[in-house]
């Protein structure tokens, strides 16, 4: 099954496009709202998977919060809906002026990732005459071995407050007069789906680290368990919506959680990828000796996915019919110079031709948000199920 879309609507439009379907995202949204109602867990959309302003728009009207890693996502979240005391900042290389930023708009929290970094913020604090709330980033050393998908909660990595380090964090900050201590977060690695696993030890991780800090003589009043939840690249029609129900049930499970003490999560990809499509048009189709090349318009500076790390992206020809679909195999490559352009290879996208639209699917999340102007290109334009209308339309050039 391909994607749900009037086709002869999209063939007018300039591409390459991000094309964004905004029912489905609505009802990835109330999907997460009901459970995060039902469980008692706040959501803070990672607005680092695509900070598109009707899409931030759209999930903050949801009322969730916002997880952000720059000044400028701690704005635009601002900017587009979010109230100031629900977006979190978070990130090992916070500047100067962020932080400034970040105080004024009167964020919920900053995720504090070392003690240099928690001395600045309480002496910027101290001069604008505020207070300003903090969660401790731990680094929770969770071994890789363990499991495949745990990639940023290890020691060797540059996130977060080692263990040997716990004790003076917490002395340095009974110095620190200008901030209010929160709670303890951390986040392991991404597109997790052995949900039931992988967060079962992330929640017991956390247990144990909350009692160490505990221990200390820090009340630890809210519980911030990161992203990571994973979806279904290989079938985004069947797997439209995220397994969030499996992810709440067993952060609820297996958390220790004392009365009045909050949990959050910061989901990115999950909320926003499967809304999205890279739409591309064959400019050409190019028959080698062993191979067939489906060359497209778009570039790996439009979806850098595939090329960084081999992501695998569905790609559904919208003009071939579904017979046809075995008929041939192409490599699906872009116009960029360079050999790691390519979306995927030996796809059966059905009988292609020149002019035919490609949609490749799930890039919702790290797409646009990660796009360059490598070779001068522009960047892709994004298209919204609902506004079809306002995109700007293909010119006719008469090569057809
Ligand atoms: C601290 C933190 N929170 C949340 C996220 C969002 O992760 P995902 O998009 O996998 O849900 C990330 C992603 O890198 C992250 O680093």
């Amino acid at each position: 099954m391909a994607l749900n879309v009037n086709i002869a609507d999209l063939l007018t439009v300039r591409t390459p496009f991000y094309y964004y379907d905004m029912d489905l995202l609505e009802k990835t949204l109330d999907t997460v709202k009901s459970l995060s109602e039902k469980y008692g867990i706040s959501v803070h959309y990672a607005v680092k998977a695509n900070n598109e302003k009707k899409i931030l728009r759209k999930i903050a009207s949801y009322g969730f919060g916002a997880d952000c890693v720059s000044g400028n996502e701690v704005l635009l979240c601002a900017e587009n809906g979010f109230a100031g005391n629900k977006i979190m900042f978070a990130g090992v290389g916070k500047t100067d002026k962020e932080i400034y930023d970040a105080l004024k708009t009167g964020i919920y929290a900053f995720n504090v990732e070392s003690v240099p970094e928690m001395k600045v913020i309480d002496r910027m604090a101290g001069h604008l005459g505020v207070k300003a709330n903090i969660q401790f980033r731990i680094n929770p050393n969770i071994d890789a071995h363990t499991h495949k998908y745990i990639t940023t909660g290890l020691e060797e990595n540059k996130f977060g407050i080692p263990h040997f380090g716990f004790a003076d964090t917490v002395s340095a900050l009974k110095d620190c007069r200008n901030l209010n201590f929160l709670g303890i977060q951390f986040h392991v690695g991404s597109q997790i789906t052995d949900v039931e696993n992988v967060y079962a030890l992330v929640c017991r991780r956390m247990n144990e680290i909350v009692a160490e800090f505990e221990a200390m003589g820090v009340e630890v009043r809210s519980i911030d368990l990161g992203g990571g939840l994973g979806i279904d690249y290989g079938n985004p029609d069947e797997g439209e919506v995220a397994d969030f129900a499996t992810w709440m049930r067993v952060i609820s499970e297996n958390i220790r959680r004392r009365e009045g003490q909050e949990i959050h999560v910061e989901p990115g990809r999950s909320l926003v990828a499967q809304c999205g499509s890279l739409m591309t048009k064959v400019l050409y189709v190019k028959n080698g000796e062993k191979k067939n090349f489906a060359i497209v318009d778009a570039g790996m500076n439009d979806l850098i996915r595939p090329a960084l790390y081999q992501a695998y992206h569905r790609i559904d020809n919208l003009c071939a019919d579904e017979e046809g679909r075995s008929a041939a195999k192409y490599d699906v490559v872009g116009p960029v110079c360079e050999s790691s352009d390519v979306f995927g290879e030996d796809r059966e996208l059905g009988l292609t031709g020149r002019g035919d639209l490609l949609a490749i699917r799930s890039a919702g999340a790290y797409g646009a948000v990660m796009a360059s102007r490598y070779n001068a290109k522009e960047f892709a334009q994004a298209v919204f199920s609902d506004d079809i209308d306002s995109a700007e339309k293909e010119v006719d050039w008469f090569t057809r």
